[in-house]
């Protein structure tokens, strides 16, 4: 059967300011977090929901990198497609500058510095998705930094502020979203903020104005990183680094075609076969073995 939302959107582009040196000449999400490129992390979890159709949205210098990286996805089982923003002008213009990809469907949209440790809950509330909009939050320390949704005593979403300075809740808006096909129309109708953006936010509170925005907020089981800092990064890394340790494998987009069944046996094979000799290949290879037919 086919789910409910086949598509979704990588968020790749940015300046990444507040990593800068490191971003000055490459991408913030083709850099490592422990073993890998970031944004395999972002799509791993796409994948790990059943997508196989995604657009992955990158500044014109740097979206020749992400499709030299990747090609059209065909040997992890799924179809890549590529598109420019040429400044970054707000979350909400993947919408625009995706129109034609989503073509009226569902889709999900991902910011390609957001890692997931762990699909589970996220799955939870992504199978139920029927219509109209779905955000999921994250209990946060600073919720001043992050889109913060206010939240009823049933857990249902009041408003929502972009970086307020009081904020109503510690609830902050996670950079993983999902949409029915009017968010195209919904964002052409946006205005920008004071700070020159279309704003994810005010998006969200559109649909929460219409009645139709349903909020998953994860427990403290759930673990979010939004790699924007240094430190955040070092984080990051320690956490992959910590969960390698224990045998799993977050952003391993080869084992995660694999279990997901979008490509097979021999073909895993044939991509361990391609590989240098080194501990990536060694963790995919002991996958093939576990699972040898
Ligand atoms: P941010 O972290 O808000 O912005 P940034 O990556 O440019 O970093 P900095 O604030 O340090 O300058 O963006 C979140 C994610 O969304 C990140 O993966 C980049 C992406 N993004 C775009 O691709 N286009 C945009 O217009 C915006 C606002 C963000």
């Amino acid at each position: 059967m086919r789910g409910k939302v086949r598509k979704g959107i990588i968020l790749a582009g940015g300046s990444g300011t507040r990593l800068h040196p490191l971003t000055l000449e490459v991408s913030k999400q083709l850099l490592p977090v422990y073993d890998k490129p970031m944004i395999y992390f972002p799509l791993s979890t796409l994948m790990s929901l059943g997508i196989r159709e995604v657009l992955i949205i990158a500044t014109p210098e740097d979206m020749p990198k992400f499709a030299s990286l990747f090609g059209d996805g065909s040997q992890l089982g799924i179809k890549l497609s590529y598109a420019s923003q040429p400044e970054p002008r707000g979350i909400p213009e993947a919408f625009l500058i995706g129109e034609t990809f989503i073509g009226g469907e569902n889709v999900a949209l991902i910011l390609g510095d957001n890692i997931f440790g762990g699909e589970e809950q996220i799955q939870a509330g992504f199978e139920n998705f029927e219509c109209g909009a779905m955000i999921f939050g994250y209990r946060v320390s600073n919720p001043s930094r992050y889109g913060v949704v206010e939240v009823d005593a049933d857990g249902r979403a009041l408003s929502i502020v972009e970086k307020p300075s009081t904020p109503k809740s510690d609830w902050a808006v996670t950079g993983f979203y999902v949409y029915g096909p009017k968010v195209v129309e919904m964002t052409r109708a946006l205005k920008p903020s004071a700070r020159g953006e279309l704003e994810i936010s005010d998006l969200n509170q559109t649909w929460l104005n219409e009645g139709k925005l349903e909020l998953i907020r994860f427990d403290d089981r759930q673990v979010w990183f939004d790699v924007g800092t240094s430190d955040s990064m070092l984080n990051a890394s320690n956490f992959i680094a910590s969960r390698g340790a224990e045998g799993i494998r977050p952003g391993c987009i080869e084992e995660t075609a694999y279990r997901m069944g979008f490509i097979d046996h021999g073909q895993l094979k044939c991509l361990i076969e391609k590989m240098p000799h080194n501990r990536y290949r060694e963790q995919l290879v002991t996958v093939l073995a576990e699972t040898d037919v």
